[in-house]
């Protein structure tokens, strides 16, 4: 692409779930030092930027999604001072850091929560959160019927009768967004954070801040049902996708934050960026976060919800590229991340339809890892050859499974405890990365560590190991090394537009100027490639000009 379009419209951004990507002081938590010394290998990857999640000083309720203070770094991870290196050192090596903010709830140990507790009801201190009187005679039942993402109800009662509001876990009360200062303080923490370099920020939970003022209680159609990865099924609302209008997610106001959020990061020198975490019910929707004056780019769920269906990931692909291209948006691509199910377990599922927001990402059932894999490597070149930003998951380059056997006493995720023990939540996709060696930590945690990684890690991750693929061309992290230098290399890829050939039911094939064409074989039976010069790269063989089922290539043409 040209060399004076912004960064962030074609970049590949890894994400990095900090707690397990690298332990650099040997207490079975990655941290800040660990990605320093990992940054050599994300520089051999060839990734432009680094999402990085939750780093605040906080309780750990969720993992970092609890914070206590957005502007101290956890110990557990490290400090500020090192923040600040890590960015400078990350910058050496050509590579952009985005942290993660949380804005649509803090921990419930943050000091205005703290405050709001002590104040007791009525009291201005309140007034930053969603605290609320109960229904009933005594006050006794939460003042609507709205639901925690984690399970059970969003509302908890405090001993002085009180009620608040936590759409996530009780430890993760909601801000108030009508109130002043909360606006204020986090247009405070972004430049406390643009300020020391960061080049951009994925916003949390970017759908919920704002609420209807009046709370009602949820439409009839959406109880239980939730929006986002963590959700619950609810058969009736299969069919097309329609929006409809909710109480919590994704209401019309909230552009107006962003737009006071857009302004904060155009006072800073550079491109800074932000991408946002919104789960929209349809993909004008997900566009509106996206226009001009607003945040720059948005996750697209889509593509990750979609079946491996030529028909449903086309669909998908159109959609946002048509919708995103109105509003003079790119389109991001993204296959896994640290709330759903790996993507080699999900292809290695027999789900044929299209996965809705309110629906579990945790598929059941019998899987075929060799299948997933290779539907996985097939996903990687169709991923990285659409024309905009593309997230890799740390980890999904070494091609790693879903843990799904965890031991009960070692899951953490609040899920499990909030859901009664029936929903083993994302643990399984948060197990240490394995970098060396032939047993576990796998050169996760330095020789000497005084713990075992947090989450363990499978006896039989030896073969996942960056050690054991590097320079092994068939293995999944070379060619995911392959595919993003090509993408930066080749001028047809990277932003821009592409144009659908034809091709057989069940393939996708399609161009990308000058002289590329990538095609995916999602059908039963074999290919025949269309005329070519050469291949550039294949997830399989592509023998005899035939591309396997569940195999893609990228041609020269
Ligand atoms: C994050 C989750 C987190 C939740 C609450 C999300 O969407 O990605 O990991 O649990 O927000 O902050």
């Amino acid at each position: 692409m040209s060399g004076t379009a912004p960064w962030w419209r074609d970049a590949v951004i890894y994400q990095v779930y900090i707690r397990s990507f690298a332990d650099g002081n040997g207490d079975g938590v990655g941290d800040i030092a660990g990605i320093r010394s990992r940054l050599p290998y994300l520089k051999s990857l060839g990734v432009d930027a680094i999402w990085i999640n939750p780093w605040y000083k906080s309780p750990m309720a969720d993992h970092g999604y609890d914070v206590a203070d957005y502007r101290a770094i956890d110990p557990l991870f490290g400090t500020v001072a090192e923040a600040e290196e890590l960015i400078a050192e990350a910058h050496r090596h050509g590579i952009r850091v985005i942290p993660d903010i949380v804005p649509n709830h803090t921990s419930d140990q943050h000091a205005w929560f703290q405050a709001a507790l002590a104040a007791g009801p009525g009291s201005p201190e309140r007034e930053r959160y969603v605290f609320r009187p109960g229904r009933g005679p005594d006050g006794g039942e939460p003042p609507n019927d709205w639901v925690s993402c984690f399970g059970g109800p969003a509302w908890t009662r405090l001993p002085d009768g009180d009620w608040y509001l936590h759409l996530f876990a009780p430890e993760q009360p909601d801000l108030n967004w009508e109130h002043p200062e909360v606006r204020a303080e986090f247009e405070s923490i972004l430049r406390f954070w643009f300020s020391r370099g960061v080049d951009g920020f994925r916003i949390d939970v970017a759908h919920g801040l704002v609420k209807h003022p009046g709370l009602p209680d949820l439409p009839p159609r959406q109880q239980p049902a939730q929006q986002g990865p963590l959700a619950t099924a609810d058969p009736s609302q299969e069919g097309p996708q329609q929006h409809t209008d909710h109480p919590h997610w994704d209401r019309d106001e909230v552009h107006e934050i962003y737009r006071a959020w857009r302004k904060v990061a155009d006072e800073f020198p550079g491109d800074r960026c932000f991408v946002a975490e919104a789960w929209a019910d349809t993909p004008e929707r997900l566009a509106a976060y996206v226009r001009r004056d607003g945040l720059h780019t948005a996750f697209n769920f889509d593509f990750l919800m979609s079946s491996w269906s030529a028909k449903d990931l086309r669909a998908v692909i159109d959609d946002s590229l048509g919708m995103l291209g109105a509003v003079g948006a790119p389109a991001t691509w993204v296959l896994s991340n640290h709330d759903v199910m790996r993507h080699t377990s999900r292809y290695g599922r027999t789900t044929v339809k299209r996965w809705a927001v309110n629906e579990p990402y945790r598929p059941e059932g019998p899987v075929d890892l060799e299948l997933g894999t290779r539907r996985a490597r097939a996903a990687a070149l169709l991923m990285l050859a659409l024309p905009g930003g593309a997230y890799i998951y740390q980890g999904e380059e070494l091609g790693l499974p879903e843990v799904e056997d965890l031991p009960e006493a070692v899951l953490q995720d609040p899920i499990w405890e909030r859901s009664g023990h029936t929903d083993r939540g994302r643990d399984g996709c948060r197990v240490p990365i394995p970098w060396s060696g032939r047993t576990p930590p796998y050169g996760f945690s330095p020789e000497d560590a005084s713990a075992a990684p947090w989450l363990p890690q499978p006896a039989d991750w030896a073969e996942h190991t960056v050690e054991a693929q590097t320079r092994d061309e068939t293995s999944m992290l070379e060619l995911y090394r392959g595919a993003v230098r090509l993408r930066r290399e080749h001028p047809a890829l990277g932003d821009g537009t592409l144009t659908w050939l034809d091709a057989a039911e069940g393939v996708l094939a399609f161009r990308r100027d000058p002289g590329f064409v990538c095609v995916v074989n999602l059908s039963a039976t074999a290919y025949r490639l269309p005329d070519h010069t050469s291949i550039l790269l294949a997830s399989g063989t592509a023998q005899g000009g035939l591309l396997a089922p569940d195999e893609a290539v990228w041609l020269s043409v």
